[in-house]
Order: structure tokens, then C-alpha cells, then sequence
């Protein structure tokens, strides 16, 4: 195995040597973003997988060689696994799971309005593959990201509802950290696999299913696992809020963030991932993940303020954009706004907790026309509102407009000549609200530029003794 294996559990006997024999029959429950790539990864390292969705209309698509979303080299991935005879779509748990040796949850796990995760689609997918099991004793790994304690929720479910002669139920967690996106890559590059589980046999099992990747595998316990997925994506998010604040400080007094990122990304405490200035994360995953573990704080009543700040600072990012352009417009009504980038980041169609979607509705409230345009052209994902009204064509969404507004990183937007937008709209501002543009190119096309932490020598320097308490 290449994989190598880091033991941090507390249970001793642990033990890296303590190998099972490769089991290789694998059953994923939800193949969306997260199932749909590990269905096809583990068909590519040589398993047989079938993938199982309660929606008739995605295992259709599948079976028929469509991926239903956007993700890089992922068709290409499912139709190899496919032809290859190990990848294999249903929307029946009785067929595929009698003989599976390994059941992997990659269900949703949606927030809850007060921010609690809904685990409704995990426990009804516990409750089909306990009906399912008929004698067999597959290891069941949650992939889902779900709240600490569910590994032990799904046991019991299985408890109850196996039939009586069958075996104790076989949990483990493993999180998945893959970037939607790049998901494909970081499916056979991962930074690290982490494996919880009560029972050294079954970690293992599970850390054998990887073994031709390169990666450290980390074994934990059970609950251990489930935290490290929400610490982390917690920690992404305030590192995302905590430069968003610093931008906001850099624009006030002056200093350019690209600088002071330059020299803070050469400390390798601090490194350069996930610090870039922008109008606020969204998504599937870090909006409800950070809710989530701020929901199990107060519940035990552990006070989260660094995560409340986390979100407050994320959510007033949005209405700080929306704030600039009102600005620079004088006023947003009759105003007609191009926006480039709906999705909630670049290479990805989801339009789910997108910021940039966020904006655009504060942008319609008060009286603008948007004129919007997205490489992926998520029409069947977005409002009917905006359905309408989506172009199919950068320079043409620009054309007429008073004010351009970039509020999603697709990298090709940096490709599309400044001058040439220019010379189409009617008016002169450009909000870079991904700090993605070039500035000087944008102002040498006839641009008023407007980054994020990049001040552009319009604010006067504000004296010293202003911001000291001794002058
Ligand atoms: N999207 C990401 O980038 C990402 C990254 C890491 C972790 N996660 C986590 O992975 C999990 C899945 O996320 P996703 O983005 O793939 O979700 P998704 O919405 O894209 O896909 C979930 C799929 O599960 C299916 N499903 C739901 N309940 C089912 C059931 N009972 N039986 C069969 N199928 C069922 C749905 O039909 C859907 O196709 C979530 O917990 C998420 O937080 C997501």
C-alpha cells in the first residue's frame, strides 16, 4: 500500500499491521457531487461499485452518460467506469446491497432553518440498507457530513431494524474534503483520509479501499472523524471571514491586501490557501457546516463567538458589495448592473448559498436591472426571475450596462479583453468583488476599478494620530 497510516486513536490495539483481506464490492447511497465522484474513483482503483439515487431522473441520466452538473473530467471518469462493467447506476437498495462488503453514505445533509443538519436523508438511507442486508455484514461508512454522534445514530437504526440473526452493525466515518470543482483530482490526490471507527478491523478495511493513493490516512475514533470534517471546514470559513475583515480595514486605511497577502503567504504558519478577499463564502458545505457546529456548541451550551463572527462577517460581505456599487452608481434604481459569475465559485454550476446570487437579489430589491452571465449557464438551477434574463455571452451581458460586478472567481473572466467590455456598456464601474480583475489593465480600459482591499488612491491618508491613542 502506498497509503501510509497515521494511528491517532486511543484504542490500542490499532494497530497499522492489523490488515483485513481486500473487499472489494462497493455500494454508494447518493450520487450527486460528493457519490457520484467516489463511485467512479474506487471503479477507477479497481472495485465494482453501484451507485444507488432515490432519484429516478439522476440514474437514468446516469445510465445514459450524463453528468447531470458540472465537475472536471467526471463524465469522462463515469463513462470509463461504466463501459468498464464496474460502475453500475439503481435506484434499488434491494439489488445492489445484499452483496456489498462496503455501503458508503454520500447523501445531503441540508441545514435546518435554525442551523441544526438535517439528517432525515441519512437515516432514511440507514433504514433502506438495514431492510436491505440479508445476512451480510457490510461495513457502513458515512461520507455524509453530519453532526457528531450520527455514526452511533446510524448503528442504532441498524440495530433495530436488521434482521435478528444478523451480525452488530460495522460504522465508520470517513469525511470527505474534496473541492467541488476539482473533485475528480482531489479524489486520487487528497491531502489526507481520515477513517473513524470503533473497531480496528473495520479502519482498516476501509483505509485498504485506498490503498493505491498517496495519502496519509489518519484513524481516529468514530466521533473523532466527524469533528475533524467540521473543524476544518470551520476553520476555512473564518479564515475566509478573518481576511475579509483585514480587506475591509486595507480599504480604510489605505493599504493594498494583495501586498499585505504577499507578505504574510511566506510565513508558513499562516500559508496563502483559502485567504482571498471577496464577497463571502457560500455553497453546500461551509454556510451549514459552520451553522451546524455553532448549533451543537449552543445546544451543550459551549458559546461559539469566533463562528458567530465568522458568519456575521460573511453576511454583511454581500451587503458591503451591494454598498460599493450603490456608491459609485449614486443610487441603484433604474440602474442596470452586468453581473459575471452566479455560481457560488468558478468551475462549478451549484448555485447553492452563492453569494454572488445573494447580491444579485439585493441588487433587484432596490430597483436595478441585472444583466447576468455565467460560464456554466445554470438556467435550469436559478429563479425564473433570473432564468429570463440570463445571457449567454460575457461582453453581450455588459452591453448597455452603467456598472459591471464580477461576483464569482471563474479564472477565464481574466481572459476577456477590459477594453473591449468597455467600449459596450454605458457606464464606467467596475466592481471586482472576487478580487480577480487587474486593476491597472481595468482602469487603462476606462474603468472606475472597485476591488476588495484595494483602495485605488481616491481616499485621502488618514493622519496617524487619528488612529492612536497618543498621537
Ligand atoms: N459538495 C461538496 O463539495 C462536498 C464536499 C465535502 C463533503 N460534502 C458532504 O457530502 C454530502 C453530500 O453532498 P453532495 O454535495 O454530494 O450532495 P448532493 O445534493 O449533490 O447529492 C446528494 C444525493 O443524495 C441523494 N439522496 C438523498 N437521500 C437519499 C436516499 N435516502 N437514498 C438514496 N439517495 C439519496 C440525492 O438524490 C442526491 O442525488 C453532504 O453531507 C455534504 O455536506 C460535500
Amino acid at each position: 500500500m502506498s497509503a501510509r497510516i497515521l494511528v491517532v486513536a486511543d484504542d490500542p490495539s490499532l494497530q497499522a499491521s492489523d490488515r483485513p483481506p481486500d473487499l472489494r464490492r462497493i455500494v454508494v447511497v447518493g450520487c450527486g457531487h460528493v457519490g457520484l465522484v467516489m463511485a467512479a474513483g474506487f471503479a477507477q482503483l479497481g472495485h465494482t461499485v453501484t451507485g444507488i439515487d432515490k432519484s429516478p431522473e439522476l440514474v437514468v441520466a446516469l445510465r445514459e452518460d450524463r453528468v447531470p452538473f458540472h465537475e472536471e473530467n467526471l463524465r469522462e471518469l463515469v463513462s470509463s467506469g461504466v463501459s468498464s462493467g464496474r460502475l453500475s447506476f439503481t435506484t434499488s437498495y434491494q439489488e445492489a446491497v445484499e452483496t456489498a462488503d462496503f455501503i458508503f453514505l454520500a447523501v445531503d445533509t441540508p441545514s435546518t432553518p435554525g442551523g441544526a443538519a438535517d439528517l432525515r436523508n441519512i437515516r432514511a438511507a440507514a433504514h433502506s440498507i438495514a431492510e436491505a442486508i440479508n445476512g451480510g455484514e457490510p461495513i457502513i461508512v458515512n461520507k455524509s457530513t453530519s453532526p457528531i454522534g450520527t455514526g452511533e445514530t446510524i448503528e442504532g437504526i441498524l440495530r433495530r431494524n436488521l434482521a435478528e440473526a444478523a451480525a452488530v452493525p460495522r460504522i465508520v466515518s470517513n469525511p470527505e474534503f474534496l473541492r467541488q470543482g476539482h473533485a475528480v483530482h482531489d479524489f486520487f490526490h487528497p491531502d489526507r483520509i481520515v477513517i473513524g471507527a470503533h473497531s480496528s478491523r473495520d479502519a482498516m478495511a476501509v483505509a485498504d479501499l485506498y490503498r493505491d493513493l498517496k495519502a496519509e490516512v489518519v484513524i481516529t475514533g468514530l466521533r473523532t472523524a466527524e469533528m475533524i470534517k467540521y473543524v476544518a471546514n470551520s476553520f476555512l470559513a473564518t479564515r475566509v471571514s478573518f481576511i475579509n475583515e483585514v480587506a475591509r480595514l486595507c480599504d480604510a486605511l489605505n493599504v493594498n491586501v494583495d501586498q499585505v497577502l504577499e507578505g504574510l503567504g511566506h510565513d508558513a504558519r499562516i500559508g496563502r490557501h483559502f485567504f482571498n478577499p471577496g464577497i463571502g463564502f457560500g455553497g453546500s458545505c461551509l454556510p451549514k457546516d459552520v451553522a451546524a457546529l455553532r448549533y451543537m456548541g449552543e445546544t451543550l451550551g459551549v458559546a461559539t463567538p469566533v463562528l458567530m463572527a465568522v458568519q456575521q462577517v460573511n453576511h454583511a460581505q454581500r451587503t458591503s458589495a451591494v454598498r460599493a456599487l450603490r456608491a459609485a452608481l449614486g443610487g441603484l434604481e433604474g440602474k442596470t448592473v452586468a453581473v459575471w459569475g452566479l455560481t457560488f465559485k468558478g468551475d462549478t454550476e451549484d448555485v447553492r448559498e452563492s453569494p454572488a446570487m445573494d447580491v444579485v437579489g439585493l441588487l433587484l430589491n432596490e430597483g436595478a436591472v441585472v444583466r447576468p452571465y455565467d460560464p456554466s449557464q445554470p438556467h435550469k438551477l436559478v429563479p425564473e426571475r433570473l432564468r429570463e434574463t440570463l445571457l449567454d455571452d460575457p461582453i453581450e451581458a455588459a452591453r448597455g450596462a452603467d456598472a459591471l460586478a464580477v461576483l464569482t472567481d471563474w479564472t477565464e473572466f481574466r481572459d476577456i479583453p477590459l477594453a473591449q467590455v468597455r467600449e459596450v456598456m454605458r457606464g464606467d464601474v467596475l466592481f471586482d468583488g472576487r478580487n480577480l480583475l487587474r486593476p491597472e489593465e481595468a482602469e487603462r480600459s476606462g474603468f472606475r476599478y472597485i476591488g476588495m482591499g484595494r483602495p485605488r488612491s481616491v481616499r485621502a491618508k488618514v493622519p496617524l494620530a487619528a488612529l492612536t491613542a497618543v498621537g
